[in-house]
């Protein structure tokens, strides 16, 4: 067991009304969940402290080069009073993988686990309770020492923050606008494409203005060498249900393994679904467009859960799915997936975790 020393707030914060929209990632609860690295004392210092600014050296690394790594998992209330993390487990394995590709040191997984669920029941009070809403759990690691060369740094930060959050996009569940990028590309094979990393976010900015000037909400990656294959959305994997069955970019190592990625390809296989983790070109995505076997394209991620998809738009090429609306497949994952989460639904493959 992690031994957290705790800090409480002196005055807790005035919770977002019921008439709150919760816009993602705007509120932030009273606490934070702090721990030091520092090598030759590995991780130390467990603590929750009140939400407040950092103090850091201006020359402390992470703010030259990038040594971060971040993750992003949810808490939900459900309807008896319990709290449920969604498979905690995956995102604290996908940390560490991370951790290993950006040269961070590795976090212990209980202790991790531990620091989840003590800051999380800390401020249990902030999990809010309206449809569609979730208390957004943010953990990451920054780079701290103070240094202008380029190495791994010898101290580190972890930090985990809390923000209920609604939709992640404005959209809510009604189909988004996703541009195909033609110019840019966000990760290629070897790179840190894999790796929850603030770098492969910021590579993402130029395309994402681009595609918001044209009314798009998001950029469509296609892979670095050949700009032929679909790889992945700004803030989500992507599905395509062709001829019936489900279909996604295979990992290749410049994909985020994504969590409800993962979930979903489990629930689809369950219901009967042929899933296909593969290559798939342009070409075929938009043949099928137009032969009509392209039946549903819908994103899956933590903070956009699943976001079905309206209009692709390549080059001068726009492609409506079906009628531009919601697909029953869409729908189905939806509302199973948030059920599990809100524990209205059977939890049968044991995806969610109590924190007590
Ligand atoms: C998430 O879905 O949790 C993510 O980390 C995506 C983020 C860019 C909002």
């Amino acid at each position: 067991m992690l031994n957290i020393r705790v800090e409480k707030a002196k005055t807790l914060k005035e919770l977002p009304g019921a008439e709150n929209p919760l816009k993602f990632g705007t509120i932030f609860t009273d606490h934070m969940f702090l721990m030091d690295y520092e090598t030759g004392k590995g991780w130390h210092d467990a603590r929750i402290v009140p939400y407040a600014p950092l103090q850091l050296e201006p020359s402390a690394m992470v703010f030259h080069y990038g040594q971060e790594m971040f993750e992003g998992l949810k808490a939900y209330k459900t309807e008896d009073g319990r709290t449920l993390l969604f498979r905690p487990q995956k995102n604290i394995e996908r940390a560490n993988r991370s951790n290993r590709r950006l040269c961070i040191p590795e976090i212990n997984e209980e202790d991790f686990l531990d620091a989840l669920k003590a800051i999380v029941k800390t401020d249990e009070r902030w999990i809010p309770t309206k449809p569609g809403t979730s208390l957004y759990i943010r953990p990451f690691v920054i780079a701290t020492d103070p240094f202008l060369g380029v190495r791994p740094s010898d101290r580190y930060l972890f930090i985990i923050i809390l923000s209920p959050v609604g939709a992640y996009y404005p959209e809510g569940l009604n189909p988004v606008k996703i541009w195909i990028e033609d110019e840019y590309v966000r990760a290629v094979k070897g790179g840190i494409g894999e790796a929850k990393t603030g770098g492969n976010y910021v590579a993402s900015l130029a395309s994402q203005v681009k595609a918001h000037d044209e009314g798009y909400s998001q950029v469509l990656w296609l892979d670095g060498v050949e700009r032929k294959y679909i790889e992945e959305v700004g803030a989500m994997n992507i599905f395509f249900k062709i001829n019936g069955k489900i279909v996604t970019p295979m990992l290749n190592g410049s994909i985020l393994p994504g969590v409800t990625r993962a979930s979903v390809i489990e629930l689809c296989r369950e219901w009967g679904y042929e899933v296909e983790e593969r290559r798939i070109s342009v070409d075929e995505l938009y043949e099928a467009g137009k032969d009509g076997s392209l039946e549903e394209v819908f994103g899956t991620g933590t903070a956009a859960v699943i976001s079905p998809v309206g209009h692709l738009r390549f080059e001068d090429h726009v492609l409506q799915i079906k009628d531009g609306g919601i697909g029953p497949v869409s729908q189905k994952l939806y509302d199973t997936i948030t059920g599990i989460q809100l524990g209205k639904l059977p939890d049968t493959n044991h995806w969610t975790v109590e924190v007590r």
